[in-house]
Parts: structure tokens; sequence; C-alpha cells
């Protein structure tokens, strides 16, 4: 019941140390299944980590959360299945599957959940984990999945760069007997960062220059000490941020590289970005320009997860900007609720067009989605008035103290906490 009340018309500046990225946390936490004993650093704070360490309980493991590390024992596993429950509350549930079985050499799993944007099958998964000798039947919503002996190393080749599913065929393959070849696996930052965990743990994993990933399976893996990379989505929402403010903003501990597709855009719109080290600085002066046009791809394209803070950037810009989503079928939700606050934006299909307006008004807006959620929140950092917020739940899957954040940049943000009868019950400044 909680939402943002935001007061636009503030200027962000300052410095903002980026956290752990969610989209490799998740995987890494399930692979620690795999491992005698893991250490994760860089963990953000957020409700989706939670989620993953409650399957990790769930599953026996101990797991002890502190500070930005979790450090996880698996021990002795009670079960290899994950209860709806638990399997509904992210869609990373998906990728313990991967882990399970490898570990337990059968899993029972529900279909996951996750921020609905149009339908997210897991038919890649499954194949892949099929293609390495699992057998998959569906009983009453669950899959129960169970291998004859030790997995095989196959060769996959994937239809499409699916992230979860990549992830999914590595970790069950990283113990698999023998050799496995994932083509037209996904490439994102993410795959390697669990490559780099599994690797550090005794996994034999390459990336090959063709993009395909190669996996030697080992018997067992070891202990590890490792540390997730910066989340690149988090650091391209805050540079969206400041930019539709005209502010300016100093980003720390971030892989530039990881966010090179952002830059263009950013610049298309008027920004100045200087990446240096692990650093990226944004100024931006005026009114935005138009972005031309905004194709969200597989990495190293420009992210689906970055379309809607660009967009609300989009909102204000002195002509139309043209965004055309890719990679999921239903991801402009955020787009009517923009619309609230007086932004013009027409959507045929993947293609959605925005015509700039000179300024936004303040409205009560509900967050559709965690990246729809955090551009409806840029969008009220330049808007006149008041804008309320409502379904903050979603922005704060992926957003480690975002209000704090955008408060410490010099945003007008408050965060109301409200009681099932609408009384206010406690207020955040
Ligand atoms: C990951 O989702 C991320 N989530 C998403 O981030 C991100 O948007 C997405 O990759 C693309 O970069 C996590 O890492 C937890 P996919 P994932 O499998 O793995 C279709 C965020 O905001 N597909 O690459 O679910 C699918 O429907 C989130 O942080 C199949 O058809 O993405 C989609 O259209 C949201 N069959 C496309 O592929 C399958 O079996 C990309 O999905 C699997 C996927």
């Amino acid at each position: 019941m909680a939402r943002y009340i935001i007061e636009g018309g503030g200027r962000l500046s300052g410095e903002l140390k980026i956290h752990g990225a969610k989209n490799s946390v998740l995987p890494v936490l399930a692979a620690t299944l795999l491992t005698k004993e893991s250490t994760v650093h860089n963990c953000p704070a957020l409700t989706d980590v939670d989620a993953a360490c409650n399957i990790l309980s769930y599953l026996g493991c101990d797991v002890d959360q502190s500070g930005g590390s979790v450090h996880v024992v698996p021990g002795d596993l009670k079960g290899c299945g994950i209860p709806d429950s638990l399997m509904r509350e992210m869609r990373s549930s998906v990728v313990f599957l991967g882990a399970i079985i490898a570990r337990c050499g059968k899993a029972r799993i529900s279909r996951p959940g996750g921020c609905e944007l149009g339908p997210r099958p897991i038919d890649l998964h499954l194949s892949a984990l099929e293609k390495l000798g699992v057998t998959i039947t569906e009983d009453h919503g669950y899959l129960e999945c169970e291998a004859e002996g030790r997995l095989q190393g196959a060769s996959i080749i994937l239809p499409f760069p699916s992230v979860g599913a990549t992830e999914n065929a590595m970790l069950a393959a990283c113990t698999a007997q023998g050799s496995t070849v994932i083509q037209n696996a996904a490439r994102e930052p993410e795959i390697e960062d669990l490559m780099h965990f599994l690797n550090s743990a005794g996994a034999k994993i390459r990336i090959g220059e063709n993009g395909a990933i190669y996996i030697e399976g080992v018997d067992e893996l070891g202990s590890v000490d490792y540390s997730v990379i910066p989340d690149r989505i988090a650091g391209a929402t805050y540079l969206c941020a400041a930019a539709i403010t005209g502010g300016e903003l100093l980003l720390t501990g971030v892989v530039p590289e990881h966010m090179a597709s952002v830059f263009p855009m950013l610049e298309e719109a008027g920004c100045v970005i200087k990446a240096r080290g692990d650093t990226v600085y944004l100024r931006m002066h005026g009114r935005p320009k138009p972005i031309r046009l905004v194709r969200t791809m597989p990495y190293p394209g420009f992210p689906t997860d970055a379309q809607s803070p660009l967009m609300a950037l989009s909102c204000i810009a002195s002509g139309t900007s043209v965004f055309v989503e890719n990679i999921f079928e239903s991801r402009y939700k955020h787009a009517a609720e923009l619309a609230r606050m007086g932004a013009r934006i027409s959507i045929e299909g993947r293609v959605a067009a925005v015509e700039g307006v000179k300024r936004l008004h303040g409205a009560t807006i509900k967050c559709t989605d965690l990246r729809g959620g955090a551009a409806l929140v840029i969008a009220a950092l330049c808007a006149d008035g008041v804008t309320a917020i409502s379904e903050i739940h979603h922005v704060e899957r992926g957003y480690q103290d975002f209000d704090t954040n955008l408060r410490g940049l010099g945003a007008v943000i408050r965060k109301e906490r409200k009681t099932e009868d609408g009384q206010e019950c406690e207020k955040k400044q």
C-alpha cells in the first residue's frame, strides 16, 4: 500500500554509487546450490533477492544475509521442489530449475511469476534441459523433471538468445558428463557474470569468439567468494532521471562498457556523457531533443529494460521519438500512465511514437511493472505539481533505496505508507 509522492521541478545533481545487478545476483544465488559453500557480495537489498534466499532456505540451505552479502551453505538439501507460492514471487525462480536438477537429478516446480510483459513462456528453458537428458512432464500446473543418472553434455541451439534459458542450460550443464555447447546463447553481461561465478567455484565454462558457450562438465563445484557486477539498468535509469531534470550526475562503481548502447541515445537527446574508469558522468542542459529510433535488442543492443526510462525522457523532447520493442510483446503498459501526466504516446503493436510535449503535469498514477514504474518516477521528477505513484512494490523489486537515492540527488520525493482503510501510517522524508 506504499506510494511515492513526488514534487516535480527540482534539478538532480550529485554522485551515486550503483548497487549490484539484480539480474546477476538472482542466477548466481541459484548457482550457489551447486557449490559447497558460497559468499556472494554486492547483493542489492531487493525483494527479489529476499525471494531467492527464501527459495534457498526452503530447499534446506543454510542462508545468512547480512549487509550486502549472502552466505550460503547448501549441505544436504531437504527437497528438490519449489512450491507455487515461492515460484510466483519472481520470474527468476525458474533458474533454480537447472540448478536443482544438476544437484538432485530431479525437480518439481510450477511456472514462474514476474513482471507482466506479455507472454513469457519457458519452452526454451525446457527444451535445453531435455537436450541434457531431462524428462519433463506437466502435472496439475507443476513441471515434473527427472534425469536418469547424471545429465549428459549436449549441443544446444537456442532459437532465440534467451537470457533465462542460457542461464538454466549453463547451470544444468556445468556438472553434466561431457561437453556442452550452447549456440546462439544470450551475451548479456549477467551471463558472463554467472560464468565467472561458476568458474570461480571450479566449473569449466568459456565463451567462444562466435558467442557460443562451451562447457566441460566437472564432477562437482567447490567453495567460492564472489562479488556480482554493478546494475547497468539501474545506472541507465538514474542517468535518464538526471537528464529529464536538466541535471548533472556522476555514477560510480559501474562498468561503462555494459551501458554503451544507452549512451548514444542519451547523447542524441542532448546529454553530455563522459565514461572514465568505473564512472559515468552525465550533464544535460535544457529540453531534450527527440531520439529518432530506439530499437530494443539482445545485448550488446539497446536493452529492453532501459526502454521505459528513456521513453519518460522523450516525453518532453522537442519533437517525436520512435521506439520499437523487439524483446517483449507487451512492454508499453507505462505509456497509459504517462499519458495521464500529459504525455502524447501512440502505440501500434511493437512501435511507440512519442510526440514530445513542453510540460508534463502531476497526476495520480500507478506502476504497472518494474521498469515502467521507474519511468513514471522519472517523468514525475520534471512534472508541474505533485504526482502520487502507487503499486511501488514493482519498483522496489529492482532498485535499492530508489527514493532515498533520488532524494540524495535533490529530488523532492517521499514514500508514504497507507493502511488498508487508507490511513497514512508512516511517512519517510
Ligand atoms: C531477463 O528475463 C531479465 N530478467 C529481464 O529483466 C530482461 O528484460 C530480459 O532478460 C531481456 O534482457 C532477469 O534476468 C531476471 P528472456 P528473461 O528469456 O530471462 C522469449 C527486468 O526488468 N522467450 O531473454 O525472462 C520471451 O517471451 C527484467 O529486470 C521465449 O519465447 O528474458 C521474451 O519475449 C524484466 N521462450 C524473450 O524471449 C523462453 O523459453 C526474451 O526473454 C524464454 C524466453
